[in-house]
């Protein structure tokens, strides 16, 4: 993997949000939702961002797909700066970050038929006809495994999982470079979670689309990421490929998230140490000095107190904010910015049973 395989590129990326203004509408306190963060998505690739609620992770994904505009920082797409696009630029800028909601519910037109749900954006970009929706439809709902009929009925007639599926066909219908799937499974229930994380990975192998899979459920980022970006609190404190992350953690916030993910072997399971995290995310609108993790840090030091641990490059594809973990010694320059993916996660395919 190198430079020419980068499709976004996000340096610098800080937004706040104002929780109070003054008369004159100017913000009195706010909430720095996410803090300088800098990552890449490499094409064939999914990039995982895990981390609590509050942690920022949505808002890190809308940075990326456009959706939102970041106070500071860029935003780039295979190498041109789409940061300050506008109007027609903008339009297709999205066109190629195609963003899945977390609530299927919510996302679909129950005045529109399927057909008309999937294809549209093909309407709406200008590349088909009304009267030729219906012929876009049905190869749309094949590729998520929905039959052609469904294309005739309204959403209040499909299940959790098979409105999921239609939404993760219209973001399908342009093409687009990159798929950023929020919780994509947090609103349906378990028995059909698996089936569309499964479908979301199948379409990745099939189209080598680059995914960003936003999620508090570190078993799910495990299961399907090449990279793994964890962040605390807006920013990103440890990121490697998900090997590294899952079977190595050095940031004590990720032991602790790990320690709380079950493992298949019970004899293993019986002898894990499991990492409670005491206490909340802190203040946004009062950020702590020192490390922002120091409060509910189980290996705390005295100059954690004092010292803002910077993300720094650790190893070859590995990046740490902890005082606790410091280069040895100065990476060579080509590894100052992780360009490595790790092993692609294993495929399994969608089963039969659509819900
Ligand atoms: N539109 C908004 N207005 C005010 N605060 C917001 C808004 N969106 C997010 N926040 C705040 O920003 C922080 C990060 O939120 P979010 O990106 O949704 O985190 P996550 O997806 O990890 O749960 C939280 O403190 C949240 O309350
Ligand atoms: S810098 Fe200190 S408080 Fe922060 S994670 Fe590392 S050891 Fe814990
Ligand atoms: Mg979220």
């Amino acid at each position: 993997m190198d430079e020419e395989d980068v499709v976004v590129r996000a340096s610098g990326l800080v937004k706040s949000f104002p929780l109070t203004r003054n008369l004159f509408g100017r913000p009195l306190r706010s909430v720095r939702a996410v803090d300088g963060v800098d990552l890449t998505v490499h094409s064939g690739t999914t990039l995982g961002i895990v981390g609590e609620s509050g942690s920022g992770k949505t808002t890190v994904g809308q940075l990326i797909s456009r959706l939102q505009e970041p106070d500071e920082g860029t935003v780039e797409v295979r190498g041109v700066d789409v940061t300050r696009a506008r109007g027609k630029a903008l339009k297709a800028v999205r066109q190629g970050l195609q963003y899945i909601f977390q609530d299927p519910y919510g996302a679909l037109d129950p005045t529109k038929t399927v057909g008309h749900a999937v294809a549209e954006p093909l309407l709406v970009h200008g590349r088909i006809s009304r009267g030729e929706l219906a012929a876009h439809a049905g190869p749309l709902l094949e590729r998520v495994a929905l039959d052609r009929e469904f294309a005739f009925r309204r959403p209040d007639e499909l299940s959790g999982g098979q409105r999921q599926r239609v939404c993760i066909a219209r973001a399908l219908a342009l093409s687009p470079s990159v798929l950023i799937a929020d919780e994509p499974t947090s609103a349906l229930d378990l028995s059909t979670r698996s089936e569309i994380l499964n479908l979301l990975m199948d379409i990745q192998a099939d189209s080598g689309q680059a995914v960003v899979l936003v999620s508090h459920d570190f078993a799910t980022v495990r299961h399907l990421s090449h990279r793994i970006a964890v962040m605390y609190f807006g920013r990103i404190v440890e990121e490697g490929t998900a090997a590294e992350i899952a079977e190595s953690p050095l940031h004590p916030y990720t032991k602790a998230l790990l320690s709380a993910v079950p493992v298949p072997n019970p004899d293993l399971q019986r002898t894990r140490q499991r990492t409670v995290l005491q206490g909340d995310l802190p203040d946004p609108a009062a950020p702590p000095v020192g490390c922002n993790f120091r409060s509910r840090c189980p290996v705390a030091m005295d100059s954690c107190a004092t010292q803002d641990p910077p993300l720094l490059q650790i190893g070859p594809t590995r990046r740490v904010a902890c005082l606790r973990h410091e280069p040895a010694e100065p990476m060579p320059p080509q590894a100052q910015f992780p360009l490595v993916g790790g092993t692609p996660p294993a495929t399994s395919h969608a089963s039969g049973g659509h819900q």
